[in-house]
């Protein structure tokens, strides 16, 4: 591992990437000048349109009554399944639903069926929003109801294995496991389940849509993907790509709900055009529960066998989920049990019931956060039944090669997490023996686990101009879910043009800028870094090849691959002595900017090694041949009071291996909250559905629970400096969702530890620890 990748040598000092930079859009929104999707309401003759949804889960509507409605003051249109203006393409077709990319799978209001409560039946447009909120109350649906099923629990429930999940095969066999397991002298089997959880982000979806002609659409979109939408949209609506624009300047968060186009952002567009105004809709936070997805609960069983010393031998991996009446979509959590330890043998099947309920979709880190949770306290019981230390036995298991494909990693630094986050709890004063650690008459425990994210495959385009002046501006069509990405951008732009970061405007989210794809996958950073250092290449290519040309230049007559720049200086590598500033190449030619483009990969299409900011000229293999995952580690101290049965945590590391750092304090920010949305799901995170009605209990902020200041502790957190030369032109992966995997094991671990008691079933409220301390150790 280096110190520094020798990326700006070439370019300016003092270099800005690295650096804790504060937010470049922090003064924006603290001063409320961020404009959010909701807020452009300066648009001529804006209107507002209100959900009215189905109290039922299943059934077909009979009658709409709307007249008393209709008559209110300032209503303009009621859409229900009649009078829906139709659309090109519905995702109802299966053919139609891979085009559009869409995980709907099925269009509430293009038909009269009720899939599950919550569904919008009709849309009620008004001149304000109050008048359109009270003439929304004032329709009512008739429908017929049909006995839903609630869920995979539900007796009614009938499962079934998948063809495929996500991509994932139904069943993955490698080796025979099952006998592996059987064979084993040490064998553990468990089961554990989790609730249905929402991403509840601060910005409710929100979509205001405005007709600026006839053929030309724009949609102001809370989305983690502007051409993405701009797709799914045009094909939807029948207008060709470049008739829809989708702006997206901030978000208030994402985790994967945002990821895609759901139903009332088409609502808003169609109706927009009906009514001939433009058209804002923002879901009320009851109607983000059954509008924009969720991570779907579920159940997983692992049984595993492992030599007397702790060896893996074989795991058989089941998973068990509810799903929608129309999609097969669950989290893929077999992919981060076969590989995050050597393991020879593995099974795992997925178990789907299509159930009355909102399509599950994207949850940060999918699949790899709750399958975390079953193998790392798997991992943790094998170590108590072995007598092992929990880090002993992860690092007897340490893969040092990706078991599931046979690649070696792109880079890997998990020995240095576990060794650098136990010596920063203080894991040599734990207590070996779990249940023996009070803190007058608090259980006191500590806990740890593994956390690994994939980085998967992406693309994009970055454009970059030069002013003469030495500014420039830089643009791709990316978004910034909250987290940071104006500001890493803007630092690699400055450090690579050789101009301090106050000279550089970065401007995203809109799909009239160069296409790159969502910000989703934890792909954005290390994407759009890349493309934009690889476009700043392409501008100083440009000026060279101008002032070898140019007589005047004192690098007239050199070749071209001679020379380099360095702090905006064109110079001859061989004697730096000779060259001139960029701006006086530009000045003799007349030009007053100078553009650069380029295509930025994230993953193994990106053929390293090339001449790029992270080569490394001792690497020859190619990336395609490379496992290529972010590493870490998280450890928590718990204070569980055996008399209430809550539990506190005291104490918070997590160290993470993610390639190159491009700013610590976002970077840190970013895990902090990963880490706290995991404690949410750990301690107090459900969304409590009837299994009778299959209607939600809790879909509200004062009733599901997340984290707040008092549940979090001060939270320490480090990055391993690690160079990877093959995941793209900048070394970076990503961060956002490397963050929640595992937080939930280390935290059970951790109530283990502090208990003696094993918690299987998320969230652990005070009534389960209060049952499992009832229960003899
Ligand atoms: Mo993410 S769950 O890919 O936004």
């Amino acid at each position: 591992m280096e110190t520094e990748p020798q990326f700006f040598e070439t370019n300016a000092a003092p270099t800005v990437v690295g650096q804790p930079m504060n937010r470049v859009d922090g003064w924006a929104k603290v001063t409320g000048h961020a404009k959010y999707s909701a807020e452009y309401n300066q648009l001529p003759g804006l209107v507002h349109a209100v959900l009215v949804t189905s109290p039922v889960a299943k059934g077909r509507v009979q009658r709409i009554e709307s007249s008393a409605a209709q008559k209110q003051p300032g209503v303009l249109a009621i859409f229900t399944h009649e009078n829906l203006p139709k659309l090109a393409k519905t995702p109802d077709a299966p053919a139609d639903k891979a085009a559009l990319n869409s995980p709907m799978g099925f269009m509430p209001m293009t038909s009269d069926q009720v899939h599950y409560a919550g569904q919008t039946v009709a849309v009620v447009v008004a001149d304000t929003l109050e008048r359109a909120q009270y003439a929304a109350s004032l329709v009512k649906v008739i429908i017929a109801p049909e006995a839903p099923v609630s869920s995979y629990q539900d007796p009614k429930a009938q499962l079934y294995v998948p063809k495929s999940v996500k991509g994932m095969p139904g069943v993955t066999k490698r080796g025979d496991a099952q006998a592996a397991v059987q064979k084993a002298p040490m064998q553990l089997a468990a089961t554990y389940t989790h609730a249905t959880i929402h991403h509840n982000y601060m910005e409710p979806g929100a979509t205001t849509a405005h007709w600026e002609a006839a053929d030309r659409l724009t949609i102001y979109e809370t989305t983690q993907g502007v051409s993405e939408t701009q797709k799914t949209v045009s094909l939807m609506l029948g207008l060709a790509t470049e008739q829809v624009r989708v702006i997206t300047k901030y978000l208030g968060g994402g985790f994967g709900s945002k990821a895609w186009v759901w139903p009332h952002t088409v609502y808003a567009a169609l109706i927009a055009k009906a009514v001939g105004r433009p058209v804002k809709l923002v879901l009320t936070r009851p109607q983000n529960f059954t509008s924009m997805g969720h991570r779907e609960e579920q159940q997983q069983t692992l049984r595993l066998g492992a030599t007397k010393e702790g060896k893996l031998l074989g795991i058989v991996y089941d998973k068990t989920a509810t799903t929608s009446p129309w999609d097969d979509y669950a989290e893929t959590n077999s992919r981060i049990i076969g590989m995050l330890y050597h393991l020879p043998a593995y099974e795992a099947t997925y178990r789907l019931a299509k159930s009355n309920v909102m399509t599950s979709t994207a949850t940060r880190a999918p699949g790899d956060m709750p399958g975390s949770f079953a193998i790392e306290c798997s991992m943790d019981d094998l170590a108590a039944q072995l007598g092992l230390d929990p880090i002993q036995l992860r690092l007897l298991n340490y893969a040092d090669i990706d078991s599931s494909t046979g690649h070696p990693w792109s880079s890997k630094s998990l020995k240095e997490c576990y060794a650098r986050g136990a010596e920063l709890i203080g894991w040599n004063k734990r207590n070996p023996k779990a249940g023996a650690t009070r803190e007058g008459k608090l259980l006191v425990g500590m806990g740890m686990a593994t956390g690994s994210y994939p980085v998967h495959n992406s693309q994009g385009n970055a454009r970059v101009r030069l002013y003469a002046d030495g500014r420039a501006v830089v643009q791709a069509g990316a978004t910034d879910l909250g987290t940071g990405t104006y500001t890493i951008i803007t630092q690699v732009a400055a450090d690579s043009l050789g101009i301090p970061p106050e000279n550089v405007r970065f401007e995203l989210g809109d799909t009239v800028l160069p296409s790159t794809q969502w910000s989703g996958g934890s792909t954005a950073a290390g994407r759009v870094s890349s493309s934009v250092y690889l476009a700043v290449q392409e501008v100083w290519q440009k000026l060279i090849k101008l002032a070898v040309m140019d007589k005047k230049s004192p690098l007239y007559g050199a070749k071209s691959a001679d020379v380099a720049a360095e702090k905006g200086r064109l110079q001859l590598k061989a004697n730096p002595g000779k060259g001139e500033a960029f701006g006086e190449v530009m000045k003799r030619a007349s030009l007053g900017d100078i553009e650069g483009s380029a295509l930025g990969r994230y993953g193994s299409n990106y053929e390293a090694p090339q001449t790029t900011a992270n080569a490394d000229p001792n690497k020859k293999e190619n990336a395609a041949e490379h496992s290529m995952h972010a590493f870490g580690a998280h450890f928590c101290e718990v204070h569980v009071d055996p008399e209430l049965g809550t539990i506190r945590i005291s104490k918070w590391v997590s160290v993470i291996g993610a390639g190159r750092i491009l700013n610590p304090k976002t970077a840190r920010s970013q895990v902090i909250g990963g880490s706290t949305m995991g404690i949410g799901a750990a301690l107090m995170e459900q969304t409590v559905r009837d299994p009778h009605l299959a209607r939600y209990t809790n879909a509200s902020l004062a009733d599901y629970h997340v984290p707040v200041n008092a549940d979090i502790p001060e939270m320490t957190v480090e990055f391993i400096d690690e160079h990877d030369p093959y995941v793209n032109a900048m070394g970076v992966k990503g961060i956002g969702e490397i963050s929640i995997v595992g937080v939930t094991a280390a935290v059970a671990n951790a109530v283990f530890h502090a208990t003696g008691r094993r918690l299987r079933d998320l969230p652990m409220t005070p009534n389960k620890v209060l049952a499992a301390l009832r229960e003899p150790a």
